[in-house]
């Protein structure tokens, strides 16, 4: 049995979570900071960074207390160190080097959006690689061909707005609060598909994903009398209709089946039932595991464990992703 504390302040949410074996969480912490910035309109990173350092060590001694273990029984600390915002991953950082100096354990850096499709390890205890896997957070949409735990080769993104983005910012045009994809889902739900938005699929055979367009589109008929419940679901819609029709392409070109979905918009409703009508295995993590987590981290963290992919102390954090 291998017990990793895991660590996420990559964004606005301070996270820590423990985890058994890289599947099975045994406490998950979040602590949100949407109500600070949702007066703002968005994330401001210099608050964010202030916030983490206040509330790291309480969301670490609470997933301590209530996963049932002990901090003796800790194996490893893992915490993510890129892609994101700076100063708050340099808060979670610091914070699990000086655990993981202090309990004499490994630290293992993670890439955040290794977690986020690792989240899927957590509620489906069969699924293992090769699959393709695609991100649909606030910061990226991508694809990348999942070979084995933590090994994959990206073979498409967004050349533009993340679909996460773009949900966020046609909710603030809509007058709804941040993060605008629950807003714009709920909304959604009273309107009609009935605006034609473009459909971008970009060239034959690309896997980019592009959503400025939709999103100017949206702007544009803002004063043009539609009902904001008919914009927000004809957005919603388009959008997955491009998601759709970009995973039967990947699956096609890469000839697989199996397609692993991860991030924020991964719990949209709509999406998940536009989905099922494909002819594909589609696996999501649970809702509650797709937006920032420290237990996604932890299933990441547990394969490099494994292999002894141990970072030390020199590490750093860093606000791209390299792969
Ligand atoms: O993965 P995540 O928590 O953070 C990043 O790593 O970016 O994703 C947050 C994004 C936000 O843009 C938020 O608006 C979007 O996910 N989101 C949704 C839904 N829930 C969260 N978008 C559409 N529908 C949802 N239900
Ligand atoms: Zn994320």
């Amino acid at each position: 049995m291998t017990v990793l504390l895991a660590i996420e302040s990559s964004c606005d949410e301070c996270c820590a979570a423990v985890v058994k074996d890289g599947r099975e969480v045994l406490s998950n912490i979040v602590n949100s900071q949407i109500d600070i910035h949702k007066n703002f309109g968005g994330v401001v990173p210099e608050v964010a960074s202030r916030n983490h350092i206040t509330t790291i060590e309480s969301v670490v001694d609470r997933a301590i207390d209530e996963s049932g273990i002990s901090i003796e029984e800790i194996e490893g600390v893992c915490v993510t160190n890129r892609p994101g915002l700076i100063g708050s991953l340099l808060v979670g950082v610091s914070y699990a080097k000086s655990l993981a100096y202090s309990l004499g354990v490994p630290l293992i850096g993670v890439n955040h959006l290794d977690g986020h499709v690792a989240a899927n390890y957590l509620g489906n205890r069969e699924l293992e690689p090769p699959f393709i896997a695609l991100i649909l957070s606030g910061g990226h949409s991508h694809f990348y061909y999942t070979r084995d735990y933590g090994e994959y080769e990206r073979i498409g993104a967004t050349r533009d707005d993340a679909i996460g983005e773009a949900f966020d910012k046609v909710a603030r045009l809509l007058k709804l609060p941040y993060p605008g994809g629950p807003h714009v889902e709920k909304l959604a739900e009273k309107g009609k598909v009935s605006i034609d938005l473009p459909l971008v699929l970009l060239e034959d055979d690309s896997l980019d994903f592009s959503f400025s367009g939709i999103k100017s589109k949206v702007m544009q008929i803002m004063d043009k009398g539609y009902r904001p419940e008919d914009i927000a679901a004809s957005f919603q819609n388009t959008c997955f209709e491009i998601v759709a029709k970009k995973i039967e392409r990947a699956c096609k070109m890469q000839n697989i089946k199996k397609v692993v979905i991860a991030g924020g918009v991964a719990s949209n409703k709509v999406l998940r039932s536009r989905l099922r009508e494909l002819p594909l295995e589609i696996i999501y993590p649970d809702i509650s595991l797709c937006t920032d987590n420290a237990a996604m981290i932890g299933a990441a963290g547990y394969h490099l464990f494994k292999k002894k992919k141990y970072s030390d102390l020199s590490m750093n954090a860093f606000s791209y992703s390299s792969d």
